[in-house]
């Protein structure tokens, strides 16, 4: 389970981030925005900096943006642990693969909704993790596409002989992420559908809660 930050109440990110510790959540996952691949803009490197001094989980960083090249190293700098780009994005991704292993951070490549996963083919040698968005990516709230199933269980088949994690951003729900697992996912980024569903019960909670509809989806 990866929780998405930018779903949390950033008046409250430093109860939220002792909650996220307490249930130890595999990983924080941080969007980051430019306004260009995506509409909207989101969060950035002094952030996450400020987030790494406060807890020791590992940082999944999702870059929508442009030119993940020229952004990388400020995010790795800033303590990222992971860092997943576009495969639709404009910089070279063999180059910036490379370039972020070099610095001895993960590296995970990013495929929208509507990207053959044919594209993973030239770097799968190369890289730790792929994304699969199950929702066109910038929105939060919104439904999974259902073809996300299908696909994800052809990802598996795809790489199942190399040691690569599956995760899976958007559209996570109780009913869902069950669905993803059984498909093959590994990795589920948990956001306003799940882990920040507003309701009355602690943060930490309905991790415990999630985590155990997850988990039974695996047995
Ligand atoms: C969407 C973001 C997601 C976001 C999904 O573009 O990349 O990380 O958390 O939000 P929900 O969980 O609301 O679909
Ligand atoms: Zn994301």
């Amino acid at each position: 389970m990866s929780a998405s930050l930018i779903c949390g109440d950033p008046l409250k990110l430093e109860k939220e981030l002792d909650e996220l510790q307490k249930a130890q959540v595999d990983s924080l996952h941080f969007d980051v925005m430019d306004g260009h691949f995506v509409p909207r803009i989101g969060l950035y490197p002094e952030m996450l900096k400020a987030i790494k001094g406060q807890t020791d989980i590992p940082i999944d960083v999702h870059l929508m943006i442009d030119h993940p090249m020229a952004y990388a190293e400020k995010f790795i700098e800033a303590g990222a642990d992971l860092i997943s780009f576009h495969v639709e994005s404009k910089d070279d991704i063999l180059e910036t693969i490379n370039f972020i292993k070099k610095q001895n951070v993960k590296v995970g490549l990013v495929l929208k909704p509507n990207t053959s996963l044919e594209t993973l083919n030239p770097f799968l040698e190369s890289i730790d993790l792929v994304m699969l968005m199950a929702i066109q990516p910038g929105i939060l709230g919104q439904k999974v596409i259902p073809e996300t199933f299908e696909r994800i269980f052809e990802l598996a088949h795809k790489v199942k002989d190399y040691s690569i994690i599956i995760e899976i951003d958007g559209g996570v729900t109780p009913e869902t992420g069950p669905k993803m697992i059984e498909h093959g996912a590994h990795l589920l980024v948990c956001g306003t559908g799940t882990i920040y569903r507003p309701h009355e019960d602690t943060l930490e909670n309905k991790i415990i809660e999630v985590r155990k509809i997850i988990d039974q989806s695996q047995l």
